[in-house]
Parts: structure tokens; C-alpha cells; sequence
């Protein structure tokens, strides 16, 4: 029975994690302009490495001048970044955690403001924002080519760097995700149609980077399980079939964005089985699997684990509760939970730009003392 504080060697590498919990990756807008990392970026993703997070993910990080999707934002497109990004890595293994850098590509959902061109994605089509109508254009067959070789070369720039590995966003509806996706991909060539070509922008840069790096660079992918808010168009059963054509194709981990780790599928709503269990049970037990959406206590961890997964990715608790795996070493059952007072994020190395995002999540973020 795998327990939280297990450690776990990846398959095939020297690649040893402290215990089974992971920071999940999360934007938080404090880099520069040009994509170099900004100081509170650091100590944010750094004081989670000290508090014993056994493996640190980044943000999102974008591969291109035109995949960027927020002000603020980590970039790995140039060799401008490599300094900064050798200086995070080593600041998160100096305690012991492994790093792993999230790299995507908004695709639709790259603002024109910010890319100073169109956004383009899988097919033509509009994407909707806030009221905003945003005419998206078809990828040409270049524009694929240089996509793959982007990701390739920022997977190999994070190596260089000292990265344990990457992640391949295919979550939340970004390129990767619009390319799965039948609302946004409706290509009759050898990218789009059936599971397998929706599925081969993944596996051509999962391919790639393999070609490039040493097999113990990790290479996993984030998937979103099933139709949600904006980025509809896959369910579940087309999401198993993706992750193991991912697995097929040597993915090291596949990690699994839900909004709540305990849900069965929307599509199945009578199932008593999470979400993860879907994946483990398709998948067999060789592939490690990360699950993310709600995980507060101690418990909710455990669940997971017994559920299926291997690893728990925290995102909000990690945010207000930098101490998480002490506090659930000791199994303390006081686990607070939002609102946070700013003071409270401050004190959690949560800077002033991370925190005034924050407040775009309902009662987050407090001004009073809590
Ligand atoms: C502020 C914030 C930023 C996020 N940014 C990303 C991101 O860059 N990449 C990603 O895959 N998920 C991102 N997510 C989703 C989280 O990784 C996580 O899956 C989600 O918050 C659910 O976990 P939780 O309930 O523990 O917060 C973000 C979530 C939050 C709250």
C-alpha cells in the first residue's frame, strides 16, 4: 500500500522523489516582460522546494513569442531565459525536490495584445471572452513543424538548465488541448479526425524531445479528463485513449487535471469510481500517475493515493499553506482554508502581483486579519 511519504524512483532513471506530493503548476504572473524570471517567481516556487514538496512543477511556461497567454509569464523561447532557469532549478534542488517545468503554447487563447499577431490554433474558428468575439486562424502545416520544434528546443534548454523534466500541457484549452478537442480541431488531415491524429501534435513532440534528450530527462503530459467551461469537445473516453496513446508512445507520467479528485466522470455520473481510478484501471499500474482538484487534508491525499494515483498535485492549498507536507507529516487536522488574509500570502512568499491574481478566484483573498 503506497502511503504520501513513500518515495518514488521514475522508471528507467536515476529520478527519486522525496514523497508523493507535488506543487501543482500554477501561473502566478511574476516574471518580466521578456519571459526571464522575476525574483518573486523564485521564492515562490523555492520556499515550496524548502517546505518539502516533493516535486515542484513551474507555471505554464510558453515556447513562443506567440503561445504566451498571461502578462507576467515564465518564458523558454530564447537562450535570454537559460540563466534564470538554471539559477530555479538549482534553487529547488538545493532541497532535495525534483523540478519539472510546465511548457504550453495558449494557442486561441493567446491574447492579441499581448502576441501583437493573430492567434491561431488547430481550425479556424472564434473564440469567445468575456463578450469578446476573436477570430482564431487555421494552423498552417509550418506553423506545426515550428510548434514541435519549439517545444524541443525549450525541453532542451530546460536540460540544459538542470530541469529533472517537462510537462507537456494538454490541459485546460490550450494548443495542445485545441488540438484534441473535436469543438476546436475539425482538420481532415493527418492532424485531426480520429483520437490517434488528434492526439499526434503530443506525440510528435513527445517523439522529438526523446530523439534529443537522455531518456531520464522526464517527459510527461497534462490532460484534462472531460468537456469542461471553455475547452469542451473530449470526454472521457476519448482522454483514456489519449493517455495511453501517450503511454504507448513513452510518456513518463501523465497527470491528470480534475476540479475535484473524489468526482466520478460527468459522463458517467453513476459511476462510484473517481475520475483517476478510470485512468489507473485503463491504464495498468506501470505508468505514474499525478491527480490535482481539491485535495485539502491529509485525507483527501490519502483518498487519492487509494483511489489510484501516485502523486497528489496541490494547487490552492499549496498557495495559502507553504507548510502543507509538514503539516501533513504530522497528519494536522487543522487545515485552513480560503479566504486568506494578504498577510498570510505574504508570509507564504505569495508576492503582490500573484496575490492581486488570486483575486479573481472567489474569496481567496481577504484584506481583514482572518
Ligand atoms: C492561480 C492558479 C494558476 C493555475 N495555473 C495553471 C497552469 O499554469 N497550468 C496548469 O496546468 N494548471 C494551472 N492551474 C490549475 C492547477 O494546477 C490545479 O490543477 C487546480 O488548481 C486544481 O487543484 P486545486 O483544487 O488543488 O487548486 C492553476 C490554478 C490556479 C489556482
Amino acid at each position: 500500500m503506497k502511503q504520501l511519504f513513500d518515495t518514488y524512483l521514475f522508471r528507467g532513471t536515476d529520478k527519486s522523489a522525496n514523497n508523493r506530493i507535488a506543487l501543482a503548476p500554477m501561473t502566478n504572473k511574476q516574471s518580466y516582460d521578456d519571459g526571464t524570471l522575476g525574483e518573486d517567481e523564485y521564492r515562490w516556487l523555492t520556499r515550496r522546494a524548502r517546505e518539502g514538496f516533493g516535486i515542484v512543477f513551474t507555471c505554464a511556461v510558453h515556447v513562443q513569442p506567440d503561445g504566451k497567454g498571461w502578462e507576467g509569464e515564465l518564458g523558454n523561447y530564447d537562450d535570454i531565459h537559460i540563466p534564470g532557469l538554471t539559477r530555479l532549478a538549482s534553487g529547488i534542488h538545493q532541497y532535495g525536490s525534483l523540478a519539472i517545468m510546465q511548457l504550453f503554447h495558449g494557442g486561441a487563447r493567446s491574447p492579441e495584445n499581448l502576441i501583437h499577431t493573430q492567434p491561431w490554433s488547430a481550425s479556424e474558428h472564434i473564440f469567445t471572452i468575456k463578450n469578446h468575439n476573436i477570430p482564431v486562424r487555421a494552423a498552417t502545416e509550418k506553423d506545426i513543424t515550428k510548434v514541435i520544434q519549439s517545444f524541443t528546443k525549450a525541453a532542451i534548454r530546460a536540460y540544459h538548465a538542470g530541469f529533472d523534466g517537462v510537462e507537456l500541457h494538454g490541459a485546460h484549452g490550450y494548443l495542445l488541448h485545441q488540438f484534441l478537442s473535436t469543438a476546436t480541431n475539425h482538420r481532415t488531415d493527418q492532424w485531426g479526425g480520429s483520437v490517434q491524429n488528434r492526439a499526434r501534435l503530443i506525440t510528435e513532440i513527445l517523439q522529438s524531445i526523446r530523439l534529443h534528450l537522455p531518456p531520464y530527462f522526464l517527459v510527461g503530459v497534462r490532460l484534462s479528463p472531460e468537456d469542461k467551461y471553455n475547452y469542451k469537445g473530449i470526454d472521457i473516453d476519448d482522454s483514456l485513449r489519449v493517455a495511453e496513446i501517450l503511454k504507448d508512445n513513452g510518456a513518463d507520467f501523465i497527470d491528470i487535471s480534475t476540479w475535484g479528485s473524489t468526482n466520478p466522470p460527468q459522463k458517467y455520473p453513476e459511476s462510484t469510481k473517481p475520475i483517476i481510478t478510470w485512468f489507473r484501471e485503463y491504464l495498468g499500474n506501470e505508468i505514474p500517475l499525478f491527480v490535482a482538484g481539491e485535495i485539502w487534508t491529509h485525507q483527501d491525499a490519502v483518498n487519492a493515493l487509494i483511489a489510484g494515483a501516485d502523486f497528489v498535485a496541490l494547487g490552492k492549498a499549496a498557495i495559502g499553506i507553504p507548510d502543507w507536507p509538514t503539516l501533513a507529516k504530522t497528519k494536522t487536522p487543522h487545515i485552513t482554508k480560503p479566504p486568506y488574509s494578504t498577510a498570510q500570502l505574504s508570509n507564504a512568499d505569495v508576492g503582490n502581483v500573484f496575490i492581486e491574481y488570486m483575486r479573481r478566484w472567489d474569496n481567496f483573498v481577504s484584506d481583514g486579519d482572518i
